[in-house]
């Protein structure tokens, strides 16, 4: 266990804001989750969980205790006719446990490679994409309570799992720290080819036959299309796609037939925000310093590290163009802090 004071907190977040947590602590384990805990919630201390910091955005000085989550591990736990069960410590990074699996043929993660962050932030947010969602994977996550100390395991129907959206982003399930994350993994899960970025390369450069020419070619979309965080500060999409009704779907594509949008089984259609962004104009903007990556409207970027407040005075006025010409509300997808 490694304690900071003042700690920097702009090099611990992709979107690179200046910011300093008045304590940070590294955990290596369970034991040193429960002692931390145990001191914080006997002092009523304030604390705040830090994974990779790829979906967060500091406004401020963090007061209280940053936990930086430092325990690392993967191990195979157990096997039933439908794979394995593979647990992950939830400090590992995201993009190079996918490929532990992937070396050790499983298949099932390769579509969510090169997604910056680690193992314990991915079940938050239910990382997504090019066809596949963390949900589709998982098997159970292990947590302990912030305040309790109770540990439980949450199945994959108690995590609440929608887009971009689970239980441990609610009021309530952000009192749970989580540690170990396990998925349900196998050799002879179909590869997901039909997401239309993917699909057009594919056709284009042949199949990929495996699970890693599958997260290869992933790799190289994402990397062509997404700032790498390290050269150009960024969290990724800022605003999530919006879903809007059919009945409003129709009435907006009539007036805008080129509105880029995915039917979903309900009826309903999720908009690429993206393009929504690129219409008002905002796709390159870049003023003081933050500005909209120009190869990805939904991409906020950060070149200037300036304060997380001016990245949030951005994402508004985006957020209120995009309402007055579409009458369609973003939702921010990182948590602003
Ligand atoms: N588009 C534009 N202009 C843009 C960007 C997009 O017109 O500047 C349109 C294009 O028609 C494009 C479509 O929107 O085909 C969809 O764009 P893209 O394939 O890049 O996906 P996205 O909807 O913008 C989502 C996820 C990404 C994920 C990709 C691929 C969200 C909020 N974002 O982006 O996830 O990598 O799909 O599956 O759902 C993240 O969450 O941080 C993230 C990067």
């Amino acid at each position: 266990m490694h304690w900071e004071l003042n700690a920097d907190l702009a090099m611990r977040h992709t979107m690179g804001c200046p910011a300093r947590a008045e304590r940070m602590v590294t955990v290596a384990n369970i034991d040193d989750i429960r002692r931390v805990l145990s001191e914080l919630t006997s002092t009523s201390v304030p604390a705040f969980v830090l994974g990779g910091g790829s979906n967060v955005v500091f406004t401020r000085d963090l007061a209280g205790v940053v936990i930086n989550m430092g325990n690392r591990g993967v191990s195979v736990d157990a096997s039933d006719s439908s794979g394995d069960i593979v647990r992950a410590a939830a400090g590992e990074n995201w993009h190079e446990f996918v490929w532990w699996t992937l070396e050790q043929g499983y298949v099932g993660l390769e579509n969510l490679a090169l997604i910056p962050g680690t193992v314990g932030a991915a079940p938050i947010q239910n990382i997504g994409a090019y066809g596949v969602e963390l949900k589709d994977r998982l098997h159970s996550v292990r947590a302990i309570h912030m305040d309790t100390l109770e540990e439980r395991e949450f199945s994959l129907s108690d995590c609440c799992f929608g887009y971009r959206d689970s239980f441990f982003k609610s009021e309530p399930g952000r009192r749970w720290l989580i540690w170990e994350v396990a998925f349900r993994l196998s050799a002879e899960t179909p590869l997901v080819l039909e997401y239309a970025e993917l699909k057009r390369r594919w056709e284009l450069d042949g199949a990929p036959c495996d699970a890693r020419a599958v997260a290869k070619l992933v790799e190289a979309i994402r990397t062509e299309k997404l700032p790498d965080p390290v050269q150009l500060p960024n969290s990724g999409s800022f605003f999530k796609n919006p879903i809007v009704s059919a009945g409003h779907f129709l009435a907006l594509n009539e007036k805008f037939p080129d509105i880029v949008s995915f039917p979903l089984a309900d009826g309903s259609r999720k908009l690429a925000a993206g393009w929504l962004i690129q219409a008002c104009g905002w796709k390159g903007f870049l003023e003081n310093g933050v500005g909209v990556y120009p190869k990805q409207a939904l991409v906020l970027i950060n070149p200037g590290h300036k304060s997380g407040g001016e990245v949030k005075l951005l994402a508004s006025r985006i957020q209120a163009s995009v309402e007055e010409r579409f009458g369609v509300p973003l939702e921010v997808e990182p948590l602003i802090l």
